[in-house]
């Protein structure tokens, strides 16, 4: 394993035995007869082939995925979405009581909720706001990084960002991995990648033995209902090491394993590609329609299938706003009480019938309010 991540990754992981499970003992096929995991061997209707476990970590998944990401099948662990890789990357570096991980708020929650699990402290270094957008405090979160006593792990970057849906520039992102390599592990979650026109640093794995990348399923390929991401490293004795050491016996539900096959086979993987792009251009569309109505103050500039709006707080209170749109049955969501994001909603494009209503009731509030004055 490299040194940057060997030292960085809690030492009791080094030693640990991990758990053996039947299913790694012996791989599914069809001939055999298993009865070495305590299985029901009466499948039901509508059922069949659930009464096995599944393949721990999926072969052809792995294969699948490294296509699609473009790195080597051992460079990857299979997760229940990023939400589970972010559990267990915290779980892997984070002495509970004595370490820290840095967030760049505004930014996805679980980050935090996870690191004081732990428990771990989370430090924040906040995005800037600079002409009209926001960018990352380099300098910063490296100055974090080496205060002693902090003991900060690992450096969280979004990217593009939940809620704000910015993409920092990968020369700034490679640059931070470079300046904290023996200091902390950078983990850079593409949930929203597939959106970017900035595109996936995964092509960069092998420059940056600190840097672990995460992926998922649930957004460009729809399929948030299924849990299926992975995370990135170009250490294969990491990776392997995580499998051996840092999972569930059975992590990946059988339907789950078969989805993700499907929605990343040559046939289905173009429409899913076709279906960003129809959100990209209902992104588009929406932008100059919700900047032109006199509620909105600004709408930052976006990199992802979402939009975080500004409302103007001289003629519209976000928070009433969205009640507004709950009452028609539009679930919008709040984060006008946070520091960064005072009186702002975050806006997922939909279809465009979706879009539209959401237009026509945006319409019909500012009818409301004035009406009120
Ligand atoms: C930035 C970010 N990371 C991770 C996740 C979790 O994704 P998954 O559905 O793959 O667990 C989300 C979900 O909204 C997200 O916005």
């Amino acid at each position: 394993m490299n040194s940057a991540l060997k030292n960085l990754l809690r030492p009791h992981y080094i030693d640990l035995q991990g758990y053996v499970s039947a299913g790694m003992e012996s791989d599914k096929s069809a001939e055999k007869i298993f009865l070495n995991a305590n299985e029901n061997p009466y499948e039901l209707p509508g059922l069949e082939g659930f009464n096995r476990y599944p393949e721990p970590q999926p072969k052809a998944l792995a294969a699948a995925y490294a296509k699609a990401y473009n790195v080597s099948s051992d460079q990857l662990v299979m997760t229940r979405g990023a939400d589970e890789a972010i559990v267990i990357l915290t779980k892997l570096f984070c002495e509970p009581g004595n370490d820290a991980i840095l967030i760049c708020p505004p930014t996805f929650g679980m980050y935090g909720v996870d690191a004081k699990a732990m428990p771990a402290d989370v430090v924040e270094v906040p995005l800037r706001k600079t002409d009209g957008t926001f960018t990352l405090d380099q300098k910063a979160i490296v100055h974090a990084t080496f205060t002693p006593g902090q003991n900060i792990k690992l450096i969280y970057i979004c990217s593009p960002n939940n809620p704000t849906g910015t993409s920092f520039p990968h020369d700034q992102i490679a640059e931070i991995c470079r300046e904290v390599e023996d200091k902390a592990v950078v983990i850079l979650d593409e949930t929203y990648a597939e959106f970017s026109s900035a595109g996936s640093m995964t092509d960069r794995l092998d420059d940056h033995p600190n840097l672990i990348i995460l992926r998922t399923l649930s957004k460009s390929y729809a399929m948030a209902g299924m849990r299926m991401g992975c995370f990135l490293s170009a250490d294969t004795d990491f990776i392997a090491l995580v499998k051996a050491k840092a999972l569930d016996a059975y992590p990946l539900p059988c339907a789950s394993v078969e989805a993700a096959l499907h929605v990343l086979s040559d046939d289905i993987r173009p429409l899913a590609k076709a279906n960003i792009e129809k959100l990209l251009d209902e992104r588009e569309r929406l932008i100059p329609l919700l900047s032109g109505n006199a509620l909105v103050k600004h709408i930052y500039p976006s990199d992802a299938n979402f939009l975080l709006i500004e409302m103007d707080d001289k003629k519209c209170r976000a928070s009433e706003f969205i009640k507004f749109v709950a009452e028609n049955n539009v679930i919008i969501r709040d984060f006008s009480s946070k520091p960064l994001t005072k009186n702002c909603i975050r806006l997922s494009i939909g279809t465009p019938e979706q879009n539209d209503l959401v237009l026509r009731i945006l319409e019909g509030f500012g009818r409301q309010e004035n009406a009120k004055r």
